[in-house]
């Protein structure tokens, strides 16, 4: 017989779309647990039946082969941090997502594009996993789309579909705040971020930009465009602007890294990475240049230096 090597066989079931759920419950002691789950399925319409396979990995794993009540949240496009929270976070997962309580004192994940609450029908082991079935007791749906998962990359259909139509692109405005010799940076499980807003088109990023920093907390003037790219792969359109905070406390968990460390730091793409080592290098300087090119290639413009 051959030889099934997990590694290999979880890339094989990983070529299976699925959306991204959030499943939730409380321990023992009534402290919510969560993580989040693409093993979610339908069962059963009469009576209402679903399913999700929680790991004997999962610290929450006693909680959940033991639970009577939990709920599954499937995550909108847009929830990709949520689902990172409730899959790497170690700290309080719910402290960092908005969440309500649903009936059974579950939480439930805000924004999601249907959740449903359920008391446990069935757990049955299963391998490395158990099967937890559970009795829909509520649910609620809205409107919008799933959140995607395939080869272990999360994928929106909007943004498939904005790609094949270049009228229709996504406008990503964010602002390089600098603070003290240093810049304004989030941590998050796929590495650091800026702050960035989405513009409904390209001629409001400023305004958008603003009212983002605003709603932060952030005191800054916003600075000229630094930085202006496509990604034709998720039919983005990016541009950044430098900003100068002029209250530096770090609000809204952003933290103020120095220019010197931000060569060894991982952001959430390349275009990212190669965006702050370029600021980092022209900031020792003041002499800033602007990027106009797409996520891969573009070129470097001379612009009036300003302090
Ligand atoms: C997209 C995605 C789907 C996942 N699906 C499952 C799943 O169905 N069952 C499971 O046990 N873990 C799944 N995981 C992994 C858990 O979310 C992760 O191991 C868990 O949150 C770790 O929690 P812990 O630190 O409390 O052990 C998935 C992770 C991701 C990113």
């Amino acid at each position: 017989m051959k030889k099934i090597e997990p590694r290999a066989l979880r890339d094989a079931f990983g070529q299976f779309m699925t959306g991204v759920t959030v499943v939730t419950c409380l321990d023992e002691t009534g402290r919510p647990v969560g993580f989040t789950a693409n093993s979610f399925s339908s069962v059963s319409l009469t009576p209402p039946l679903l399913l999700v396979c929680p790991g004997k990995f999962l610290t929450s794993f006693k909680a959940f082969n033991a639970c009577e009540r939990f709920a599954v949240s499937v995550l909108s496009e847009g929830q990709e941090d949520i689902a990172n929270v409730f899959a790497g976070y170690k700290g309080d997962r719910f402290s960092r997502v908005g969440h309500a309580i649903d009936a059974s004192g579950v939480p439930v994940i805000e924004g999601a594009v249907a959740s449903f609450s359920c008391r446990t029908h069935q757990v049955m082991p299963a391998g490395d996993h158990a099967i937890l079935i559970g009795e829909v007791m509520d649910f609620s749906q809205s409107e919008g789309r799933g959140l995607g998962y395939a080869g272990g990359r999360f994928f929106s259909l909007g943004l498939e579909h904005k790609a094949r139509d270049p009228g229709a692109r996504t406008n990503i405005c964010g602002a390089l705040v600098e603070a003290n010799g240093g810049v304004l940076l989030k941590p998050s499980p796929e590495g650091y971020r800026l702050p960035e807003c989405v513009a409904p088109d390209r001629t409001s990023l400023r305004d958008c930009l603003r009212d983002e920093l605003q709603g932060l907390g952030m005191d800054v003037e916003l600075g000229p465009v630094y930085s202006v790219f496509d990604d034709q792969s998720q039919g983005i359109h990016f541009a950044y602007l430098r900003a100068q905070a002029t209250n530096v406390a770090s609000t809204a968990g952003y933290e103020n890294i120095p220019f010197s460390e931000l060569s060894g730091l991982t952001f959430r793409s390349a275009a990212t990475a190669h965006m702050l080592e370029r600021f980092a290098e022209e900031a020792r300087t003041r002499n800033f240049n602007l990027y106009l090119g797409d996520a891969v290639s573009g070129e470097t413009h001379q612009i009036q230096a300003r302090a």
